[in-house]
C-alpha cells in the first residue's frame, strides 16, 4: 500500500489491510486478555465487573478506538506530532502534543510490568514442558507459584529475555515476517483457549463459574469496580496512550475503521471472557480462592494441564501461545515512543530501540523486585511498584488519554475533517459523535471525580 501522497512518505506503511487488523488484534489480544481480566474479574466481585466491563467496552472503548485509529491516520505521524499537527490544523494549541507525550510515557510504564508478567509466561512453557503440572492439585499449583515469586533472578532472567525479543523485533520496525506468524499464532490461541474451555468445563465447576461471571449482582457495583473497569476496559483495547494511534498513521485511507475497530473489539471480548469461564471453574473445583491477585492464571491453569491427556504438550502450547500474544502486545507498547524519539532526534530506530530498551529493563528489574525482595516497600497509597504502576497506567493514564483524545476529535478538530476520516453514514456518525462528546468525557470524568475525592 503506497503513501506516497501522505505527510511522511518515508515511514512504514501496512502492506494491506489485513496487516492492520492482525496487528492492531495483536496489540488488543495480550496479557490483559488473558491475565489480568481474570484477576480483575476475581477481585472485583465477579459479575458486577464484567457487566460494567461489557458496558464500558460498548459505550466508551468501541467509540475511543475509532477515534484513535482516525486520528492516527489523519495526521499519519507519531502521537505526540500528531497531536500537534492536528491541533495546528485546527487553529488550537500546539501544547495537544503532550497527550501524545503522556501516551508515550504510559506506553513505557505499562511495558515495566508487562514483560515481567511475560516472564511468568516464559517460564511456565518450561514448566508444562518438564511435566511440573502433572496431577497437581490447587494447593500444589499455589505452593509452586509461591516459591517461583520469590525469587528475583529467575523473574529478572525471564523478564530479560523476554524484552530482548521484543526489541529485536522493534528495532527491524514494520512489516519484518510479524503478520505470518500473526496468521497462524492467532488463531492457535483462539482454539486452545475453546479447548481449555472444554477441559474446565468437564474437570472444573462451569455452572458456579458461569453464576459468578454474568449472573446480575448490582450491589456489588461499587465505584471502585467501575473505575477498574473502566481502565480495564482502555487496557484491554489498547487505547489511550497512542498505540493504535501509532498503528492507525501507518494506515492507508481505504479501510472501513469503524468495521476493523468492530471485529478487533468483539474478539478480544470473547477471548477473555472464555479464559475467565475456564479460570473460574478450575478456581471453584479446587477451593482456590477468585481474589487471588495477580498470580490466578498460574495459580489455576496448571490443575487443568495436569490432568488433561498430553497435558504437558498443550500446557506448553498454550503458554508459547500467550507469550507470542503477549509479544505482539508488548511490540506496540514502545512503538509511540520509538516512532516519537526516531522522528524528533537523530536517532536510529535501532539507536531508540537501545533506549527504550535498557530504561525499560531497569523499570522491569525493579518491578521483579516488588515481588519479592521490595515487596514491602510502597510508595504511594500503600501500593509497591507493580501494584502503583498498574494501577496509575490502567486506572488513571489510559483513560486521561482517552478523554484528552475524545475532547479533542469531539470540539477541537473541525467536524468536516473527523467525519471525512472516518468515512461513516449519517446516523452511526452521529452516534459516534454523541459517544466521543458527551458519553465517554461524562463518564471519565465522573469516574476520576471520585477518585480524587472531587464529589465529596
Ligand atoms: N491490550 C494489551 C493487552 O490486553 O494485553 C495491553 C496493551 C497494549 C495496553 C498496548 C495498551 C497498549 F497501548
Amino acid at each position: 500500500m503506497s503513501q506516497s501522497a501522505t505527510p511522511a512518505a518515508h515511514r512504514g506503511a501496512w502492506r494491506n489491510r489485513w496487516t492492520f487488523v492482525l496487528a492492531t488484534a495483536g496489540s488488543a489480544i495480550g496479557l490483559g486478555n488473558i491475565w489480568k481480566f481474570p484477576y480483575m474479574t476475581g477481585a472485583n466481585g465477579g459479575s458486577a465487573f464484567v457487566l460494567v466491563y461489557l458496558l464500558c467496552i460498548a459505550l466508551l472503548g468501541i467509540p475511543l478506538m475509532m477515534c484513535e485509529i482516525m486520528l492516527g491516520r489523519r495526521a499519519q505521524r507519531n502521537p505526540a506530532d500528531a497531536m500537534a499537527y492536528l491541533a495546528r490544523e485546527a487553529n488550537a494549541s500546539r501544547q495537544w502534543r503532550w497527550v501524545g507525550l503522556m501516551g508515550v510515557l504510559t506506553g513505557i510504564l505499562i511495558l515495566g510490568f508487562y514483560s515481567v508478567i511475560a516472564g511468568w509466561v516464559l517460564d511456565h512453557i518450561v514448566r508444562a514442558a518438564n511435566g511440573a503440572f502433572h496431577g497437581i492439585d490447587g494447593a500444589g499449583a499455589k505452593l509452586q507459584f509461591e516459591i517461583f515469586l520469590a525469587k528475583p533472578l529467575e523473574l529478572i532472567f525471564w523478564h530479560t529475555l523476554f524484552l530482548a525479543v521484543t526489541m529485536t523485533v522493534v528495532s527491524r520496525g514494520l512489516n519484518a515476517g510479524l503478520e505470518k506468524a500473526s496468521n497462524i499464532m492467532m488463531p492457535s490461541l483462539f482454539a486452545i483457549v475453546l479447548l481449555m474451555v472444554g477441559y474446565s468445563m468437564a474437570v472444573g465447576n462451569f455452572a458456579e463459574s458461569a453464576r459468578f461471571m454474568f449472573s446480575p449482582n448490582f450491589v456489588l457495583i461499587t465505584p471502585s469496580v467501575v473505575l477498574s473497569a473502566l481502565g480495564h476496559a482502555f487496557f484491554t483495547l489498547s487505547i489511550g496512550m497512542g498505540s493504535v494511534m501509532v498503528y492507525g498513521s501507518y494506515l492507508g485511507r481505504h479501510i472501513s475503521i469503524a468495521r476493523t475497530t468492530l471485529y478487533i473489539a468483539l474478539t478480544d471480548t470473547t477471548i477473555g471472557l472464555l479464559v475467565g469461564l475456564a479460570i473460574f471453574s478450575l478456581v471453584f473445583a479446587n477451593g482456590l480462592a477468585p481474589a487471588a491477585g495477580p498470580g490466578l492464571i498460574f495459580q489455576t491453569l496448571p490443575i487443568a494441564f495436569g490432568v488433561m491427556p498430553a497435558g504437558d504438550i498443550m500446557g506448553m502450547l498454550f503458554f508459547i501461545l500467550v507469550a507470542f500474544a503477549a509479544w505482539t502486545s508488548a511490540i506496540s507498547l514502545v512503538e509511540p515512543a520509538i516512532a516519537w524519539i526516531t522522528e524528533n532526534f537523530s536517532f536510529t530506530r535501532k539507536q531508540a530501540t537501545w533506549v527504550i530498551g535498557v530504561t525499560n529493563w531497569l523499570l522491569g528489574a525493579a518491578v521483579a523486585l516488588s515481588f519479592n525482595l521490595w515487596a514491602d516497600i510502597k510508595l504511594i497509597a500503600g501500593l509497591n511498584l507493580f501494584d502503583l504502576l498498574d494501577k496509575l497506567t490502567t486506572n488513571i493514564l489510559l483513560p486521561a488519554g482517552g478523554l484528552a483524545m475524545a475532547l479533542f476529535a469531539g470540539y477541537v478538530m473541525k467536524t468536516t475533517h473527523v467525519a471525512e476520516e472516518l468515512g461513516l453514514g449519517p446516523r452511526t456518525y452521529a452516534l459516534w459523535r454523541f459517544a466521543i462528546r458527551y458519553v465517554s468525557p461524562l463518564a471519565i470524568l465522573s469516574i476520576f471525580a471520585y477518585l480524587f475525592g472531587w464529589l465529596s
